[in-house]
């Protein structure tokens, strides 16, 4: 039986051309700073932020720790969007691990107003507060349904909390998502941080990774994180070799992933039960609810028929498209649905 993998983007197997190149670039020891492949990775990457250097993590969840650590110190605070990656699936690292507290701030969709961060800023001479330190950004942002941050806000966002003295960090694991369905250069979002992180190994379709970039003086203090947490990798040039392919190849494809998204968001919702807000239907991501039947019974009969998928409430499911997913895939996902809805 023929699997059509919705879980998430991460499982998108590397293209032929990764695997070459995997298996041919000149490797060196990255801690000691000798893998050319993986040198001119952090070349290509700081440039395509626009930002002075960058580091190779082996996550995301270790870029955004990294972020935290280089943006907050123990005892003070980070304000974060309270649906987001780093206060939501991050295990509390913030706190375990950096000893920083997160602020966590609802917001409407994703984006957080400049009221908003400066309502959320503790006054600075109250020594019962602590300080606030940085703020969090997602883009596009996962738990609200990979929505892409409109850049005037994010601009209008990172303007207000760097005018209140907070640092800002960038959680991209999706930015080239962002990129795409706004049309407009990753290193126009990156331009409202200071650090961002963002994955290889989620749209981009390479086997492991991600890369953390800031100013020269972040990515000293990042990597001496990056050896602290016990991610300091050796001939890492081996998925370096991948992600100079992504950012050369698999970046405007996207395109496609987010075209595949929308069809199967139209389809899912018209089909009886399911109620899907194609608003929030923006890149690779597909958010949607069931009305008449809960997420795992659907989800298990989805799998028996050979559609895997993942629930991410009682009643909600997320379908996410990917590289490896073509347009009759979602065809037939979407004939699967129907029978599983309708039996
Ligand atoms: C928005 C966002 N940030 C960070 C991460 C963490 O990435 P990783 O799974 O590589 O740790 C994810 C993973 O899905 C994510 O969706």
């Amino acid at each position: 039986m023929a699997v059509i993998d919705f879980r998430s983007d991460t499982v998108a197997m590397p293209s032929p051309e990764m695997r070459q190149a995997m298996v041919t670039s000149p490797l060196g020891d990255d801690v000691f700073g000798d893998d050319p492949t993986t040198n001119r990775l952090m070349e290509v990457a700081a440039d395509r932020m626009g930002k002075e250097a960058a580091t190779f993590v082996p996550s995301g969840t270790m870029g955004n720790l990294i972020g935290i650590a280089v943006n907050a110190h123990r005892g003070e605070e980070l304000i974060a969007d309270s649906d987001s990656h780093a206060f939501y699936y991050e295990t509390a690292g913030a706190a375990a691990v950096c000893g920083v507290q997160i602020r966590p701030v609802p917001t409407e969709a994703g984006v957080m107003s400049p009221q908003q961060i400066v309502d959320a800023v503790r006054p600075r001479d109250d020594p019962h507060q602590p300080i606030s330190a940085a703020v969090t950004f997602e883009n596009t942002h996962n738990r609200h349904g990979g929505i892409v941050w409109p850049l005037e806000d994010l601009r209008t966002a990172s303007d207000a909390a760097r005018a209140q003295g907070l640092r800002v960090h960038l959680d991209g694991a999706r930015i080239f998502n962002a990129a795409v369905a706004l049309g407009v250069p990753a290193a126009e979002i990156a331009a409202c941080a200071d650090t961002v992180t963002f994955c290889l190994s989620k749209g981009l379709a390479c086997p492991v990774g991600s890369i953390f970039c800031g100013s020269r003086k972040d990515i000293e203090e990042a990597k001496r994180w990056r050896k602290r947490l016990g991610g300091g990798m050796r001939q890492v040039g081996v998925l370096a070799a991948a992600g100079l392919i992504a950012l050369d190849r698999m970046v405007d494809r996207l395109a496609e992933d987010h075209a595949n998204a929308r069809t199967l968001a139209e389809g899912l919702a018209e089909l009886p039960g399911v109620r899907c807000d194609l608003r929030r239907v923006q890149t690779n991501l597909v958010y949607f609810d069931l009305d008449t039947m809960p997420a795992q019974q659907f989800t298990d009969e989805c799998t028996r028929r050979g559609l895997l998928s993942a629930s991410t409430g009682s009643r909600q499911m997320r379908f996410v498209t990917h590289y490896g997913i073509e347009a009759g895939d979602v065809q037939s996902a979407l004939q699967i649905c129907e029978e599983v809805l309708t039996a």
